[in-house]
């Protein structure tokens, strides 16, 4: 429908004459050669050099000119790059690669075509930079669908500088870092600025405010770097200078010294920092890795309190933050409410205060809760049963009393129990 519309629009307006096509179809030649899985067979099958490129799959041509204006490649089933031959196809207004398994680079040369309306490569594992051409100098384009890739950097400062039609910026779930540039707000016609789950930081630039035609600005999760940024701040002496080398905002988070992210999502999954000497207290930014699995800080010299942002964390399973020196009292919601961590190691700190009475109210997984060396007082309270998966409870060391809860029988899993030296009335014998 569109390409009709585009097709006709096309005839109305162009006075130019029939043109000799050969460039067109070596341009299709050297696309269709950098592909190197066909899935469907689309091309190898409807892509053949004694039929008219007019009537290959997914390629459509202006009536008159016979010139190719758009090619529509969703959910071809193709693997390989996209070649930059494209850029040849000086008609070309509507370009649709979407649902395929490109990767590589997007060519810069799509940005010389100076008819080019909609780009269109959503779902594919597209990686490195989005060519600064066609996000700065492409006077006719309308639409970018690049959502879903693996595309990385910082967007141009003078982003916006001659794209006056665009009206939809769509770069969700990528890797794309730094600020948002302020030129954005020259972008007069954007309706739909979508930015979510990338790296970028900063504050939006208030010229977003500028953009009067915007009815979708989306940017939710993209704080992860101000998150580690702020962890980092709160770092007092990085003896080694590993966060201070390693740590900087010209490179993407995921290329940190001790962060890892998902593979596809990108978001960050381990904090690893164990042993590198680091001073300080934790931030409780680290709330915001709302996709963290893993924290490992230990074996360092943090001092303050464990954040109880952390018990924002949903996917949480492993914390260890064993020898440091944290103190004050265990944020209630780590103990209660932290559906899938599966183990925390505390041990050798200075933690103090009474565990929660709800302890293991909503901690199903919990396997190993270590608290040994701590100053942690108070009845070990009963609810404890609730954590029913519980393998390794070490809580010696500490100056809790009381009676052992009959409860702590009840824990069926359990192979390591160990309570000495605390104040505790009666014998528990280890297991
Ligand atoms: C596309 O154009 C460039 C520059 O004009 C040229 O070098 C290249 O050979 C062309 N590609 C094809 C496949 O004709
Ligand atoms: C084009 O060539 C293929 C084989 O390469 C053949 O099967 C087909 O019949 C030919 N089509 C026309 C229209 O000549
Ligand atoms: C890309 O390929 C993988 C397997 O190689 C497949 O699981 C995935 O669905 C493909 N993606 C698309 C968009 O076709
Ligand atoms: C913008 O694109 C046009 C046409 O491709 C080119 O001639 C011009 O040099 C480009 N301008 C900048 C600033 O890149
Ligand atoms: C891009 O393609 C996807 C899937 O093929 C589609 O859902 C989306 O609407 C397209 N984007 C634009 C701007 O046309
Ligand atoms: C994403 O791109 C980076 C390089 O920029 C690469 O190391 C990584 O493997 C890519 N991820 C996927 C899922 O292709
Ligand atoms: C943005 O809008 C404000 C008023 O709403 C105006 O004062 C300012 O000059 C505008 N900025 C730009 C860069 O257009
Ligand atoms: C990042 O910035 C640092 C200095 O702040 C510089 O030494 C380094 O070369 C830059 N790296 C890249 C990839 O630009
Ligand atoms: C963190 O890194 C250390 C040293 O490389 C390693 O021994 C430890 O197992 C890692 N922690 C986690 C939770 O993977
Ligand atoms: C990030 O964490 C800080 C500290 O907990 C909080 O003030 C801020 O609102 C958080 N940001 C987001 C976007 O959640
Ligand atoms: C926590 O880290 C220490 C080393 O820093 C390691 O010895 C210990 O086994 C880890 N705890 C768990 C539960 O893996
Ligand atoms: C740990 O912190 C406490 C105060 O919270 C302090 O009294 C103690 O000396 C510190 N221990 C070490 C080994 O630094």
């Amino acid at each position: 429908m569109l390409l009709t519309t585009i097709n006709i629009f096309f005839m109305l307006t162009s006075s130019t004459p029939l043109a000799d096509f050969t460039t067109d179809r070596d341009a299709l030649l050297a696309f269709k050669k950098a592909i190197t899985v066909d899935t469907s067979g689309a091309l190898s099958k409807k892509w053949l050099t004694n039929t008219s490129i007019c009537d290959w799959a997914g390629v459509s041509c202006g009536i008159k000119h016979q010139r190719v204006t758009g090619l529509d490649l969703s959910n071809f089933g193709l693997h390989g790059i996209l070649s930059l031959h494209l850029g040849n196809l000086t008609f070309l207004q509507y370009l649709d690669a979407s649902s395929n398994n490109f990767t590589g680079v997007l060519p810069a040369e799509l940005s010389k075509l100076r008819r080019l309306k909609l780009v269109n490569a959503t779902c594919n594992n597209f990686n490195g930079q989005i060519p600064r051409g066609i996000l700065t100098n492409m006077t006719t384009l309308e639409y970018i669908d690049l959502r879903f890739n693996n595309l990385t950097g910082a967007l141009p400062s003078n982003i916006c500088n001659n794209t006056p039609k665009l009206k939809r910026l769509s770069l969700i779930m990528n890797q794309i870092y730094g600020k948002i540039p302020r030129s954005i707000h020259k972008c007069s016609n954007m309706e739909e600025l979508s930015l979510s789950t990338n790296m970028f930081n900063g504050n939006i630039p208030t010229e977003v405010g500028n953009l009067t035609m915007l009815t979708l600005l989306s940017i939710y999760d993209n704080d992860l770097q101000d998150a580690l940024l702020a962890f980092k701040k709160a770092i007092t002496v990085d003896t080694n200078g590993v966060l201070s080398n390693n740590w900087l905002t010209n490179t993407s988070i995921c290329d940190w010294v001790g962060v890892s992210c998902g593979i596809k999502h990108h978001r960050v999954t381990a904090l690893n920092l164990s042993n590198f000497a680091l001073y300080g207290s934790l931030s409780p930014h680290l709330g915001n890795l709302t996709f963290l699995l893993s924290l490992d800080v230990s074996s360092n010299y943090f001092t303050g309190v464990l954040p109880a942002e952390l018990s924002k964390l949903r996917r949480l399973k492993q914390v260890n933050v064993t020898y440091n020196n944290f103190s004050g009292e265990i944020p209630r919601g780590i103990l209660t409410n932290m559906s899938v961590l599966e183990y925390i190691d505390l041990r050798f700190n200075s933690l103090s205060g009474a565990l929660p009475s709800d302890i293991c109210n909503n901690t199903p997984k919990l396997k190993q809760l270590l608290l040994k060396m701590n100053q942690i007082y108070g009845k070990i309270p009963r609810n404890i049963h609730k954590c029913s998966k519980l393998e390794e409870l070490r809580l010696s060391m500490n100056m809790f009393s009381g009676n052992i809860p009959t409860e702590v029988g009840n824990l069926s899993m359990l192979t390591t129990l160990s309570l000495c030296s605390n104040d505790l009335l009666g014998n528990y014998i280890n297991p």
